[in-house]
């Protein structure tokens, strides 16, 4: 098995990982030995992993900072007064610490632990809901993922806002010729993906943001897909507030973050009450604590939080421009691979370098189910489905694609592989 970005660092010709539980001691740089998962077997075949986008794989350090925290330091947070609450809460700051300092954010305390991307988008919208009225507008786009649709569609029931959408082109952009006409003094929010999970287009989120500020408008981001694949830096964004998981970042699951400018933080309200996010109670009143604390109520993933630190360790290691350059040349590859099928559609950017590490597509003659059964039957993993975009699916005039991504530990191989697979399903099929 043998990691493509191995080579990127590797000497020239290099063509196996020889790294035994640990780096390349040719060229010391990472190697897939790192995540246990990618060394099993699949129905008899290596595991081809190409469903990062859903959720990355682990590597050895961040599931030993999990089980090392259990082991060594499990206690709550912010509330006990002995050795372990303070080693429990010096690691879930420091991930807070560790998490802002990635992202280029000036303050830790701008950085607010969820449970995912879904619980921090949540927030941002009902956080909000008290500087909205009837009538209000609020901003998406046609690729959103159901995480920044539903909780919109939900307040608008309850406030009696309007959503607009802007459209995407056939080539699987942001129509950005519409925004001057969708952008009005109505629109409050805009809420945008920084890249597609279903498309891979990357969006001009930072232009989109600098228009909407002329407006008066508050801007979010889901990077939900972005995080982890290339530089992500928050003030360069230009956004008000940033959503993203620690999952598919390579660290732990039930971790998120809502990342926000001062001047939102102090006016999102609470969502959810009780211990911890408040600083004085009584029988019939209450104050909160200062932000961050006042959006993390109860018992927060302090083991998550323990271990995502050991994810951002790893990426730092391989550099977030190693990582985008593989993930370009995967992302081309597996485009030109694809291309090379018949009667199968491709969606997105056909260029490589406007796309994050995926590419989603339509085989006319099996349906992505099938197909990603059949490609499981080979050890090939992708999704098959809405991928939780149906407006999306809608508009490509599709119930269902099916989706290669990619992480840090895919090489050219695994496209070959799919590509194999592909081929065996054809056969199956024909
Ligand atoms: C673009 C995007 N936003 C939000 C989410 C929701 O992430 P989570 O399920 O980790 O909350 C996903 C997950 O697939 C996603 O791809």
């Amino acid at each position: 098995m043998r990691s493509d970005l191995h080579f990127l660092k590797g000497p020239a010709g290099a063509s196996a990982c020889e790294g035994q539980d640990g780096d390349c001691i040719r060229c010391g740089a990472i190697c897939v030995e790192r995540f246990p998962v990618l060394k099993r077997l699949v129905n008899g075949h290596r595991l081809v992993y190409l469903d990062s986008a859903a959720t990355a794989q682990k590597p050895e350090g961040v599931i030993a900072a999990q089980a090392r925290y259990y082991r060594r330091h499990n206690a709550n947070v912010h509330r006990g007064m002995h050795t372990l609450a303070s080693e429990a809460t010096d690691l879930y700051e420091t991930c807070r610490r560790r998490t802002a300092r990635f992202l280029g954010v000036t303050r830790p305390e701008q950085v607010i632990m969820t449970n995912g991307a879904t619980g921090a988008l949540n927030l941002a919208a009902f956080g909000l809901r008290h500087t909205l009225n009837p009538g209000d507008e609020i901003l998406l786009t046609e690729m959103e993922h159901h995480a920044n649709l539903v909780p919109w569609i939900k307040l608008a029931r309850q406030e009696g806002l309007l959503l607009r959408h802007i459209p995407v082109t056939d080539d699987g952009r942001l129509d950005l010729g519409a925004l001057p006409e969708m952008l009005t003094d109505r629109t409050r929010i805009v809420s945008l993906t920084h890249a597609s999970n279903v498309l891979g287009t990357i969006n001009p989120v930072a232009e989109i943001a600098a228009a909407a500020h002329k407006r008066g408008a508050v801007v979010i981001v889901d990077a939900a897909q972005s995080v982890g694949h290339m530089p992500v830096d928050f003030d360069a964004l230009g956004v008000d507030l940033l959503a993203f998981s620690a999952h598919k970042v390579y660290g732990p699951m039930g971790l998120g973050f809502l990342v926000g400018t001062p001047e939102i933080l102090s006016r999102l309200e609470p969502v959810e009450f009780g211990g911890e996010m408040i600083e004085t109670v009584t029988l019939d009143d209450a104050t909160w604590a200062d932000v961050p604390h006042r959006f993390e109520a109860g018992t927060p993933n302090v083991a998550a939080a323990a271990a995502f630190p050991a994810a951002l360790d790893l990426i730092e290691e391989a550099t977030l421009e190693r990582i985008r350059t593989h993930e370009i040349q995967l992302t081309g590859y597996a485009l030109e691979t694809l291309s090379a099928f018949d009667e199968l559609t491709i969606y997105g950017p056909d260029d490589p370098s406007q796309r994050g590490g995926l590419v989603s597509f339509h085989d006319a003659k099996i349906h992505p189910h099938d197909l990603a059964q059949l490609l499981d039957a080979r050890g090939v993993a992708v999704r098959a489905g809405h991928h939780c975009a149906q407006p999306l699916h809608r508009r490509l005039g599709v119930v269902a694609t099916a989706r290669a991504s990619f992480g840090l530990y895919n090489s050219h191989d695994d496209i070959d592989a799919m590509a194999d697979a592909i081929r065996y399903a054809r056969e199956v099929f024909a």
